[in-house]
């Protein structure tokens, strides 16, 4: 598959299923608490993507059995929610939500603190989503897409992190994954040349320790592989003729 440009209409639809996917996110961080179980948090949100008129784009995507990715602490992503996994105070959870709204998908995940943290996991936190700040300052028409890539990475890996090399961004549209893979750090290359009409999804996965990460043997939690905290952050933004619009963020 190549590269899609969107069509007006089809912008106005994304806008439509980025900014209902914020409203899930909102929604779901004010239930976070110690206590709660992940597939608390699976069901919450599974509920509130339907009764938006949408529908959860993650279920049953090459297998995977539910709606909300949740991954704690050493988790990176792809996390598999349990009835027998629960939240406790000093964790940090990160919820993958994505949804499709009239046959558009919109994909975005946030890290949280469950209840009072450790000041090194807020760092963790705050500098993931500052590093997916830092790249799409680079997500301009005209510039090329590892631009973002290498700012990313190159921010994330000044506080010492191993940003993960196994996980990529992507493009999103009609499709949760559409080309191109957007990686989240420097690469060799430059990448194709962004255009107005492009609708991508940026996503760091940083790491507290090495960059290292494997799968359990349920075949989908990633893990970092020296057990240090992870962190996840993702929007879906458009690519304008100035500053790009971030779909699954208003404020
Ligand atoms: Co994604």
């Amino acid at each position: 598959m190549s590269v899609t440009i969107k069509t007006a209409r089809e912008i106005e639809l994304m806008r439509e299923a980025g900014r209902l996917l914020e409203k899930v996110h909102d929604e779901l961080a004010d239930f976070i608490r110690p206590g709660i179980t992940t597939l608390d948090i699976d069901r919450h949100g599974e509920k509130l993507i339907r009764s938006l008129g949408c529908t959860p784009n993650f279920l049953n995507y090459n297998g995977y059995p539910a709606s909300i990715c949740v991954s704690v602490n050493d988790e990176v992503v792809h996390g598999i929610p349990k009835s027998t996994r629960v939240l406790q105070e000093g964790d940090i959870v990160s919820l993958d939500a994505g949804l499709i709204y009239k046959g558009y998908h919109s994909d975005a995940a946030r890290t949280h603190a469950v209840g009072q943290i450790s000041e090194e996991a807020r760092k963790l936190i705050d500098v993931t989503r500052q590093s997916f700040f830092e790249g799409i300052k680079y997500a301009k028409a005209g510039n090329h897409l590892y631009d973002i890539s290498a700012a990313i990475g190159g921010y994330a890996e000044s506080f010492g992190y191993g940003v993960v090399r196994d996980l990529v961004g992507h493009g999103i549209g009609t499709h949760l994954h559409e080309d191109p893979q957007i990686p989240n750090f420097p690469q060799r290359r430059r990448g194709i040349r962004l255009a107005p009409g492009m609708t991508l999804a940026i996503e760091p996965m940083i790491n507290q320790g090495r960059a290292d990460v494997v799968w359990l043997d349920d075949d989908w939690t990633v893990v970092t592989q020296d057990q240090s905290l992870s962190a996840h952050y993702e929007n879906t933004i458009l690519i304008t003729d100035g500053e790009p619009e971030i779909l699954t963020l208003s404020r």
